[in-house]
């Protein structure tokens, strides 16, 4: 049912032990879903499945237009000051040494140190493992499995690191493969 929408990372967070009440959650980001330029048109299919039997958050703010400082925010719950991503370059914090000390003050941290799974899948800080000493094989602490795409959005020829080992895909579409 994503055919037509451009997937950017999929969470999954499982409370390890189903015998409990602790609820499962899913989030789901997607890129330039924009009201002003009628970004939700095509989607009829997530309009019917999705749009239409939620919630619209009218009155919802983001830190940022930008997104790797708001995919800092995401995760950290962090405004931007306080994160120190101020955009999407290594140099402006993007995957950079402050970035990876935060990592320990994620949400999927904390909730996999209180005893949850957590999954992630597709797009990263946008310069995740493209720096040459640290690649694919670095995994963020707290993800329990790991599929984050190496680099910006690409959704062919890509590679994501699945657990730490490099793959490579030419020709399986990205959001069908995260999905
Ligand atoms: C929120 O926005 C949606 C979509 O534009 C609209 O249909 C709805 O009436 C709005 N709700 C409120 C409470 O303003
Ligand atoms: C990103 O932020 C850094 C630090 O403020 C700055 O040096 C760099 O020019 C910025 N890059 C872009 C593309 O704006
Ligand atoms: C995967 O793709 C990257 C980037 O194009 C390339 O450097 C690497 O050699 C490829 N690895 C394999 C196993 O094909």
């Amino acid at each position: 049912m994503f055919n037509y929408i451009t997937v950017t990372l999929l969470v999954l967070v499982l409370h390890t032990c189903f015998c409990d009440k602790k609820p499962n959650f899913v989030l789901i980001l997607t890129d330039d879903q924009d009201i002003v330029l009628n970004g939700m048109e095509p989607l009829k299919n997530v309009q019917r499945l999705i749009g239409n039997e939620g919630t619209t958050f009218n009155n919802s703010y983001t830190t940022s237009p930008l997104c790797c400082p708001s995919r800092a925010s995401i995760l950290t719950g962090l405004y931007i000051h306080n994160h120190h991503t101020y955009n999407n370059s290594v140099d402006g914090g993007c995957y950079g040494s402050s970035w990876k000390q935060l990592e320990t003050s994620t949400f999927n941290y904390m909730m996999n140190t209180a005893g949850y799974s957590t999954f992630y899948a597709g797009k990263y800080l946008n310069t995740y493992a493209t720096q040459s000493d640290d690649g694919p094989e670095n995994v963020p602490p707290g993800w329990t499995e790991w599929h984050a795409l190496v680099g910006n959005s690409v959704y062919y020829d890509y590679t994501l690191s699945n657990n730490g080992v490099p793959t490579n895909y030419s020709d399986l579409y990205l959001t069908d493969v995260i999905i």
